[in-house]
């Protein structure tokens, strides 16, 4: 089965009828922004911006960096476009606030060695250099690689980045190109990883009638086999100490917890496997099953066996806990969302 009536049928067993039938018209209504404030730019050009929003506007009291939303619910823009200042830096960046969340479960601090996995447009990597990168530090303490496979993408996210901070911060950002999945073949480490992967965006396929109508369950499948690969190759060059943000914008299990439940679940498995190869004296780690997928997956090294991943959780002031992280609806958050986020830290 596919296309709308499949669609339907699917997120509204998933999510129970009463739960679709209210969050299909909130997925239906435009995405809501907030201004994530650029600390580089110049405040009177912030402020001029900001005056000429429409309705009331708030800080978000319980964020790391400075974020402004509108009371104006019905109006996806509510901030005039960002002006630069003086030195051809932005005022702000809109994005959804639920984004905005992720990167702070993820704990920045200013020494931190970030890797954006997934990074373009950039609106994560803004978040991260604003947590890094103070205005006023005489000397940047850490530093964010932004990876971005694709050539076009790739190429927005830069401009993104050095639109936003100063020439003396660039040094300190590093922009790649490579397969996400490839980190895990001897790249540097990391102490603090985000993977915002590519996912099956429910929200967007609800927008385009095209895609709606190809839509079948597999296209969460097939997305979360990639996310699967993702997590691994993450978690594999945090350091210990380290910590991974897993985030998605899908509303399905299996690209959510779904990956996470997976990835630890191959973790325990290799580690049983290689104490099982230990007692018998070998140190060759025999995998009994899923051959095909070990190939693809391995990089010859045994990061699993040498430090513990477990998942962290804590409350939000917005959206709501799943078995291992935290969903952002927009039915029940005021609009924000959809987003999920899982937090794992590397002991
Ligand atoms: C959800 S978007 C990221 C949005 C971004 N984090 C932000 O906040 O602006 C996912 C990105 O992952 C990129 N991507 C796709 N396949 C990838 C892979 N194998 N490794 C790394 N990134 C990939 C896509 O091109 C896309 O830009």
């Amino acid at each position: 089965m596919s296309g709308p009536e499949a669609f339907n049928k699917h997120f509204s067993t998933a999510f129970g009828a009463d739960r679709w039938t209210a969050l299909l018209p909130a997925l239906r209504a435009p995405t809501r922004h907030a201004a994530l404030i650029n600390p580089f730019c110049e405040p009177a050009v912030v402020r001029d911006g900001l005056a000429h929003s429409s309705g009331t506007l708030t800080r978000i009291p319980w964020l790391g960096v400075t974020a402004i939303a509108s009371s104006a619910t019905d109006n996806a823009h509510p901030f005039p476009h960002p002006e630069r200042d003086v030195h051809n830096l932005w005022s702000y960046y809109c994005m959804d606030l639920a984004s905005m969340m992720a990167v702070e479960a993820l704990g920045v601090q200013k020494d931190d060695d970030v890797l954006d996995m997934c990074a373009a447009p950039g609106g994560k990597s803004l978040n991260v250099m604003y947590r890094l990168f103070i205005p006023g530090d005489s000397m940047p303490h850490g530093s964010l690689t932004a990876n971005e496979p694709s050539s076009d993408r790739r190429l927005r996210l830069r401009d993104v980045l050095h639109s936003h901070v100063p020439k003396s911060v660039h040094a300190q950002l590093n922009v790649t190109a490579m397969d996400g999945a490839a980190f895990a073949r001897g790249h540097r480490r990391f102490t603090k990883v985000l993977i915002d992967a590519p996912c099956s965006s429910e929200r967007h396929v609800l927008r385009d009638a095209a895609e709606l109508a190809k839509w079948t369950p597999a296209r969460a499948k097939s997305a979360a086999k990639r996310q699967e690969k993702l997590l691994w190759s993450g978690l594999s060059v945090l350091v210990p100490g380290g910590t991974l943000v897993y985030a998605t914008c899908s509303l399905s299990e299996v690209e959510n917890d779904g990956v996470v439940k997976k990835v630890l679940a191959r973790i325990a498995k290799k580690r049983k496997q290689s104490k099982a190869a230990k007692r018998r004296g070998q140190g060759e780690v025999e995998d009994e099953d899923d051959e095909d997928e070990d190939d693809e997956w391995d990089d010859g090294s045994d990061w699993w066996n040498h430090v513990k991943i477990s998942v962290t959780r804590r409350q939000w002031p917005l959206g709501e806990p799943t078995k291992y992280g935290w969903l952002v609806l927009p039915d029940t958050a005021d609009g924000w969302g959809p987003l999920y986020f899982c937090v794992l830290k590397c002991t």
